[in-house]
């Protein structure tokens, strides 16, 4: 089997949090199979999500040069099969700080444009929704982040790319009594991701 590289961006202001725990799950069972792991903590990078002019897309210039915070993270991704990118859902979206990064990093000329790099990678999103499953859908959250996120993907011509949810992470739906159970699944359903990227 080929050797995977896997590289994971995170968004998450609090080491300890689930979101942090979520990650470290999904690196160890990537280890454990044989995948090459790196990661990219936003918040302890001390990346900048904030897209200034320097990191404006021409539009008349796909070979733009962008800001070398812009070229040192991308070309990060070059050499990469699996990209997973994994967050905590805040006001049913992307954190400001993931956003940024895709907003900067992910830009016109390298992400998207004539041709893209990561048109040919595995993509996997997992987001921690604090609410209930049930909620998420009746209100038509979780199509709308499904569709905005596979929309994406589309837009960039990767075919490859799935989203996830885990649900209540803030454990506090009725029927869940046993709350370490309860976050033992989801850690569970956080690591089956790596089985997804080995078929
Ligand atoms: C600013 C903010 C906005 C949030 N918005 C939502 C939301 O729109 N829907 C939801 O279900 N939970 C929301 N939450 C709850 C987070 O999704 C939840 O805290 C997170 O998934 C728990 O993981 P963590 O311990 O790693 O933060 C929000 C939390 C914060 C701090």
């Amino acid at each position: 089997m080929k050797k995977n590289n896997m590289y994971i961006i995170w968004s998450h202001p609090r080491r300890d949090s689930l979101t942090a725990q979520v990650v470290q799950e999904i690196q160890g069972e990537a280890v454990r199979q044989g995948i090459n792991v790196s990661t990219l903590d936003l918040y302890r990078s001390g990346f900048d999500p904030v897209l200034r002019e320097d990191d404006e897309p021409d539009w008349n210039n796909p070979q733009k040069s962008y800001s070398p915070e812009v070229h040192r993270l991308f070309g990060e991704l070059e050499d990469k099969d699996t990209l997973v990118l994994v967050f905590p859902v805040w006001w049913y979206g992307f954190p400001a700080m993931l956003k940024g990064y895709l907003e900067r990093v992910w830009n016109y000329g390298l992400a998207y444009g004539e041709d893209s790099v990561l048109k040919h990678k595995k993509i996997r999103w997992l987001a921690l929704v604090g609410g209930s499953q049930a909620g998420f859908i009746k209100f038509g959250w979780e199509k709308n982040m499904t569709d905005y996120i596979k929309g994406s993907m589309g837009y960039l011509g990767v075919e490859d790319a799935n989203i996830d949810f885990l649900y209540n992470t803030i454990g506090v739906e009725e029927g869940i009594d046993d709350r370490e159970g309860h976050y033992q699944q989801l850690f569970t359903q956080a690591r089956s991701l790596v089985g997804s990227v080995l078929e």
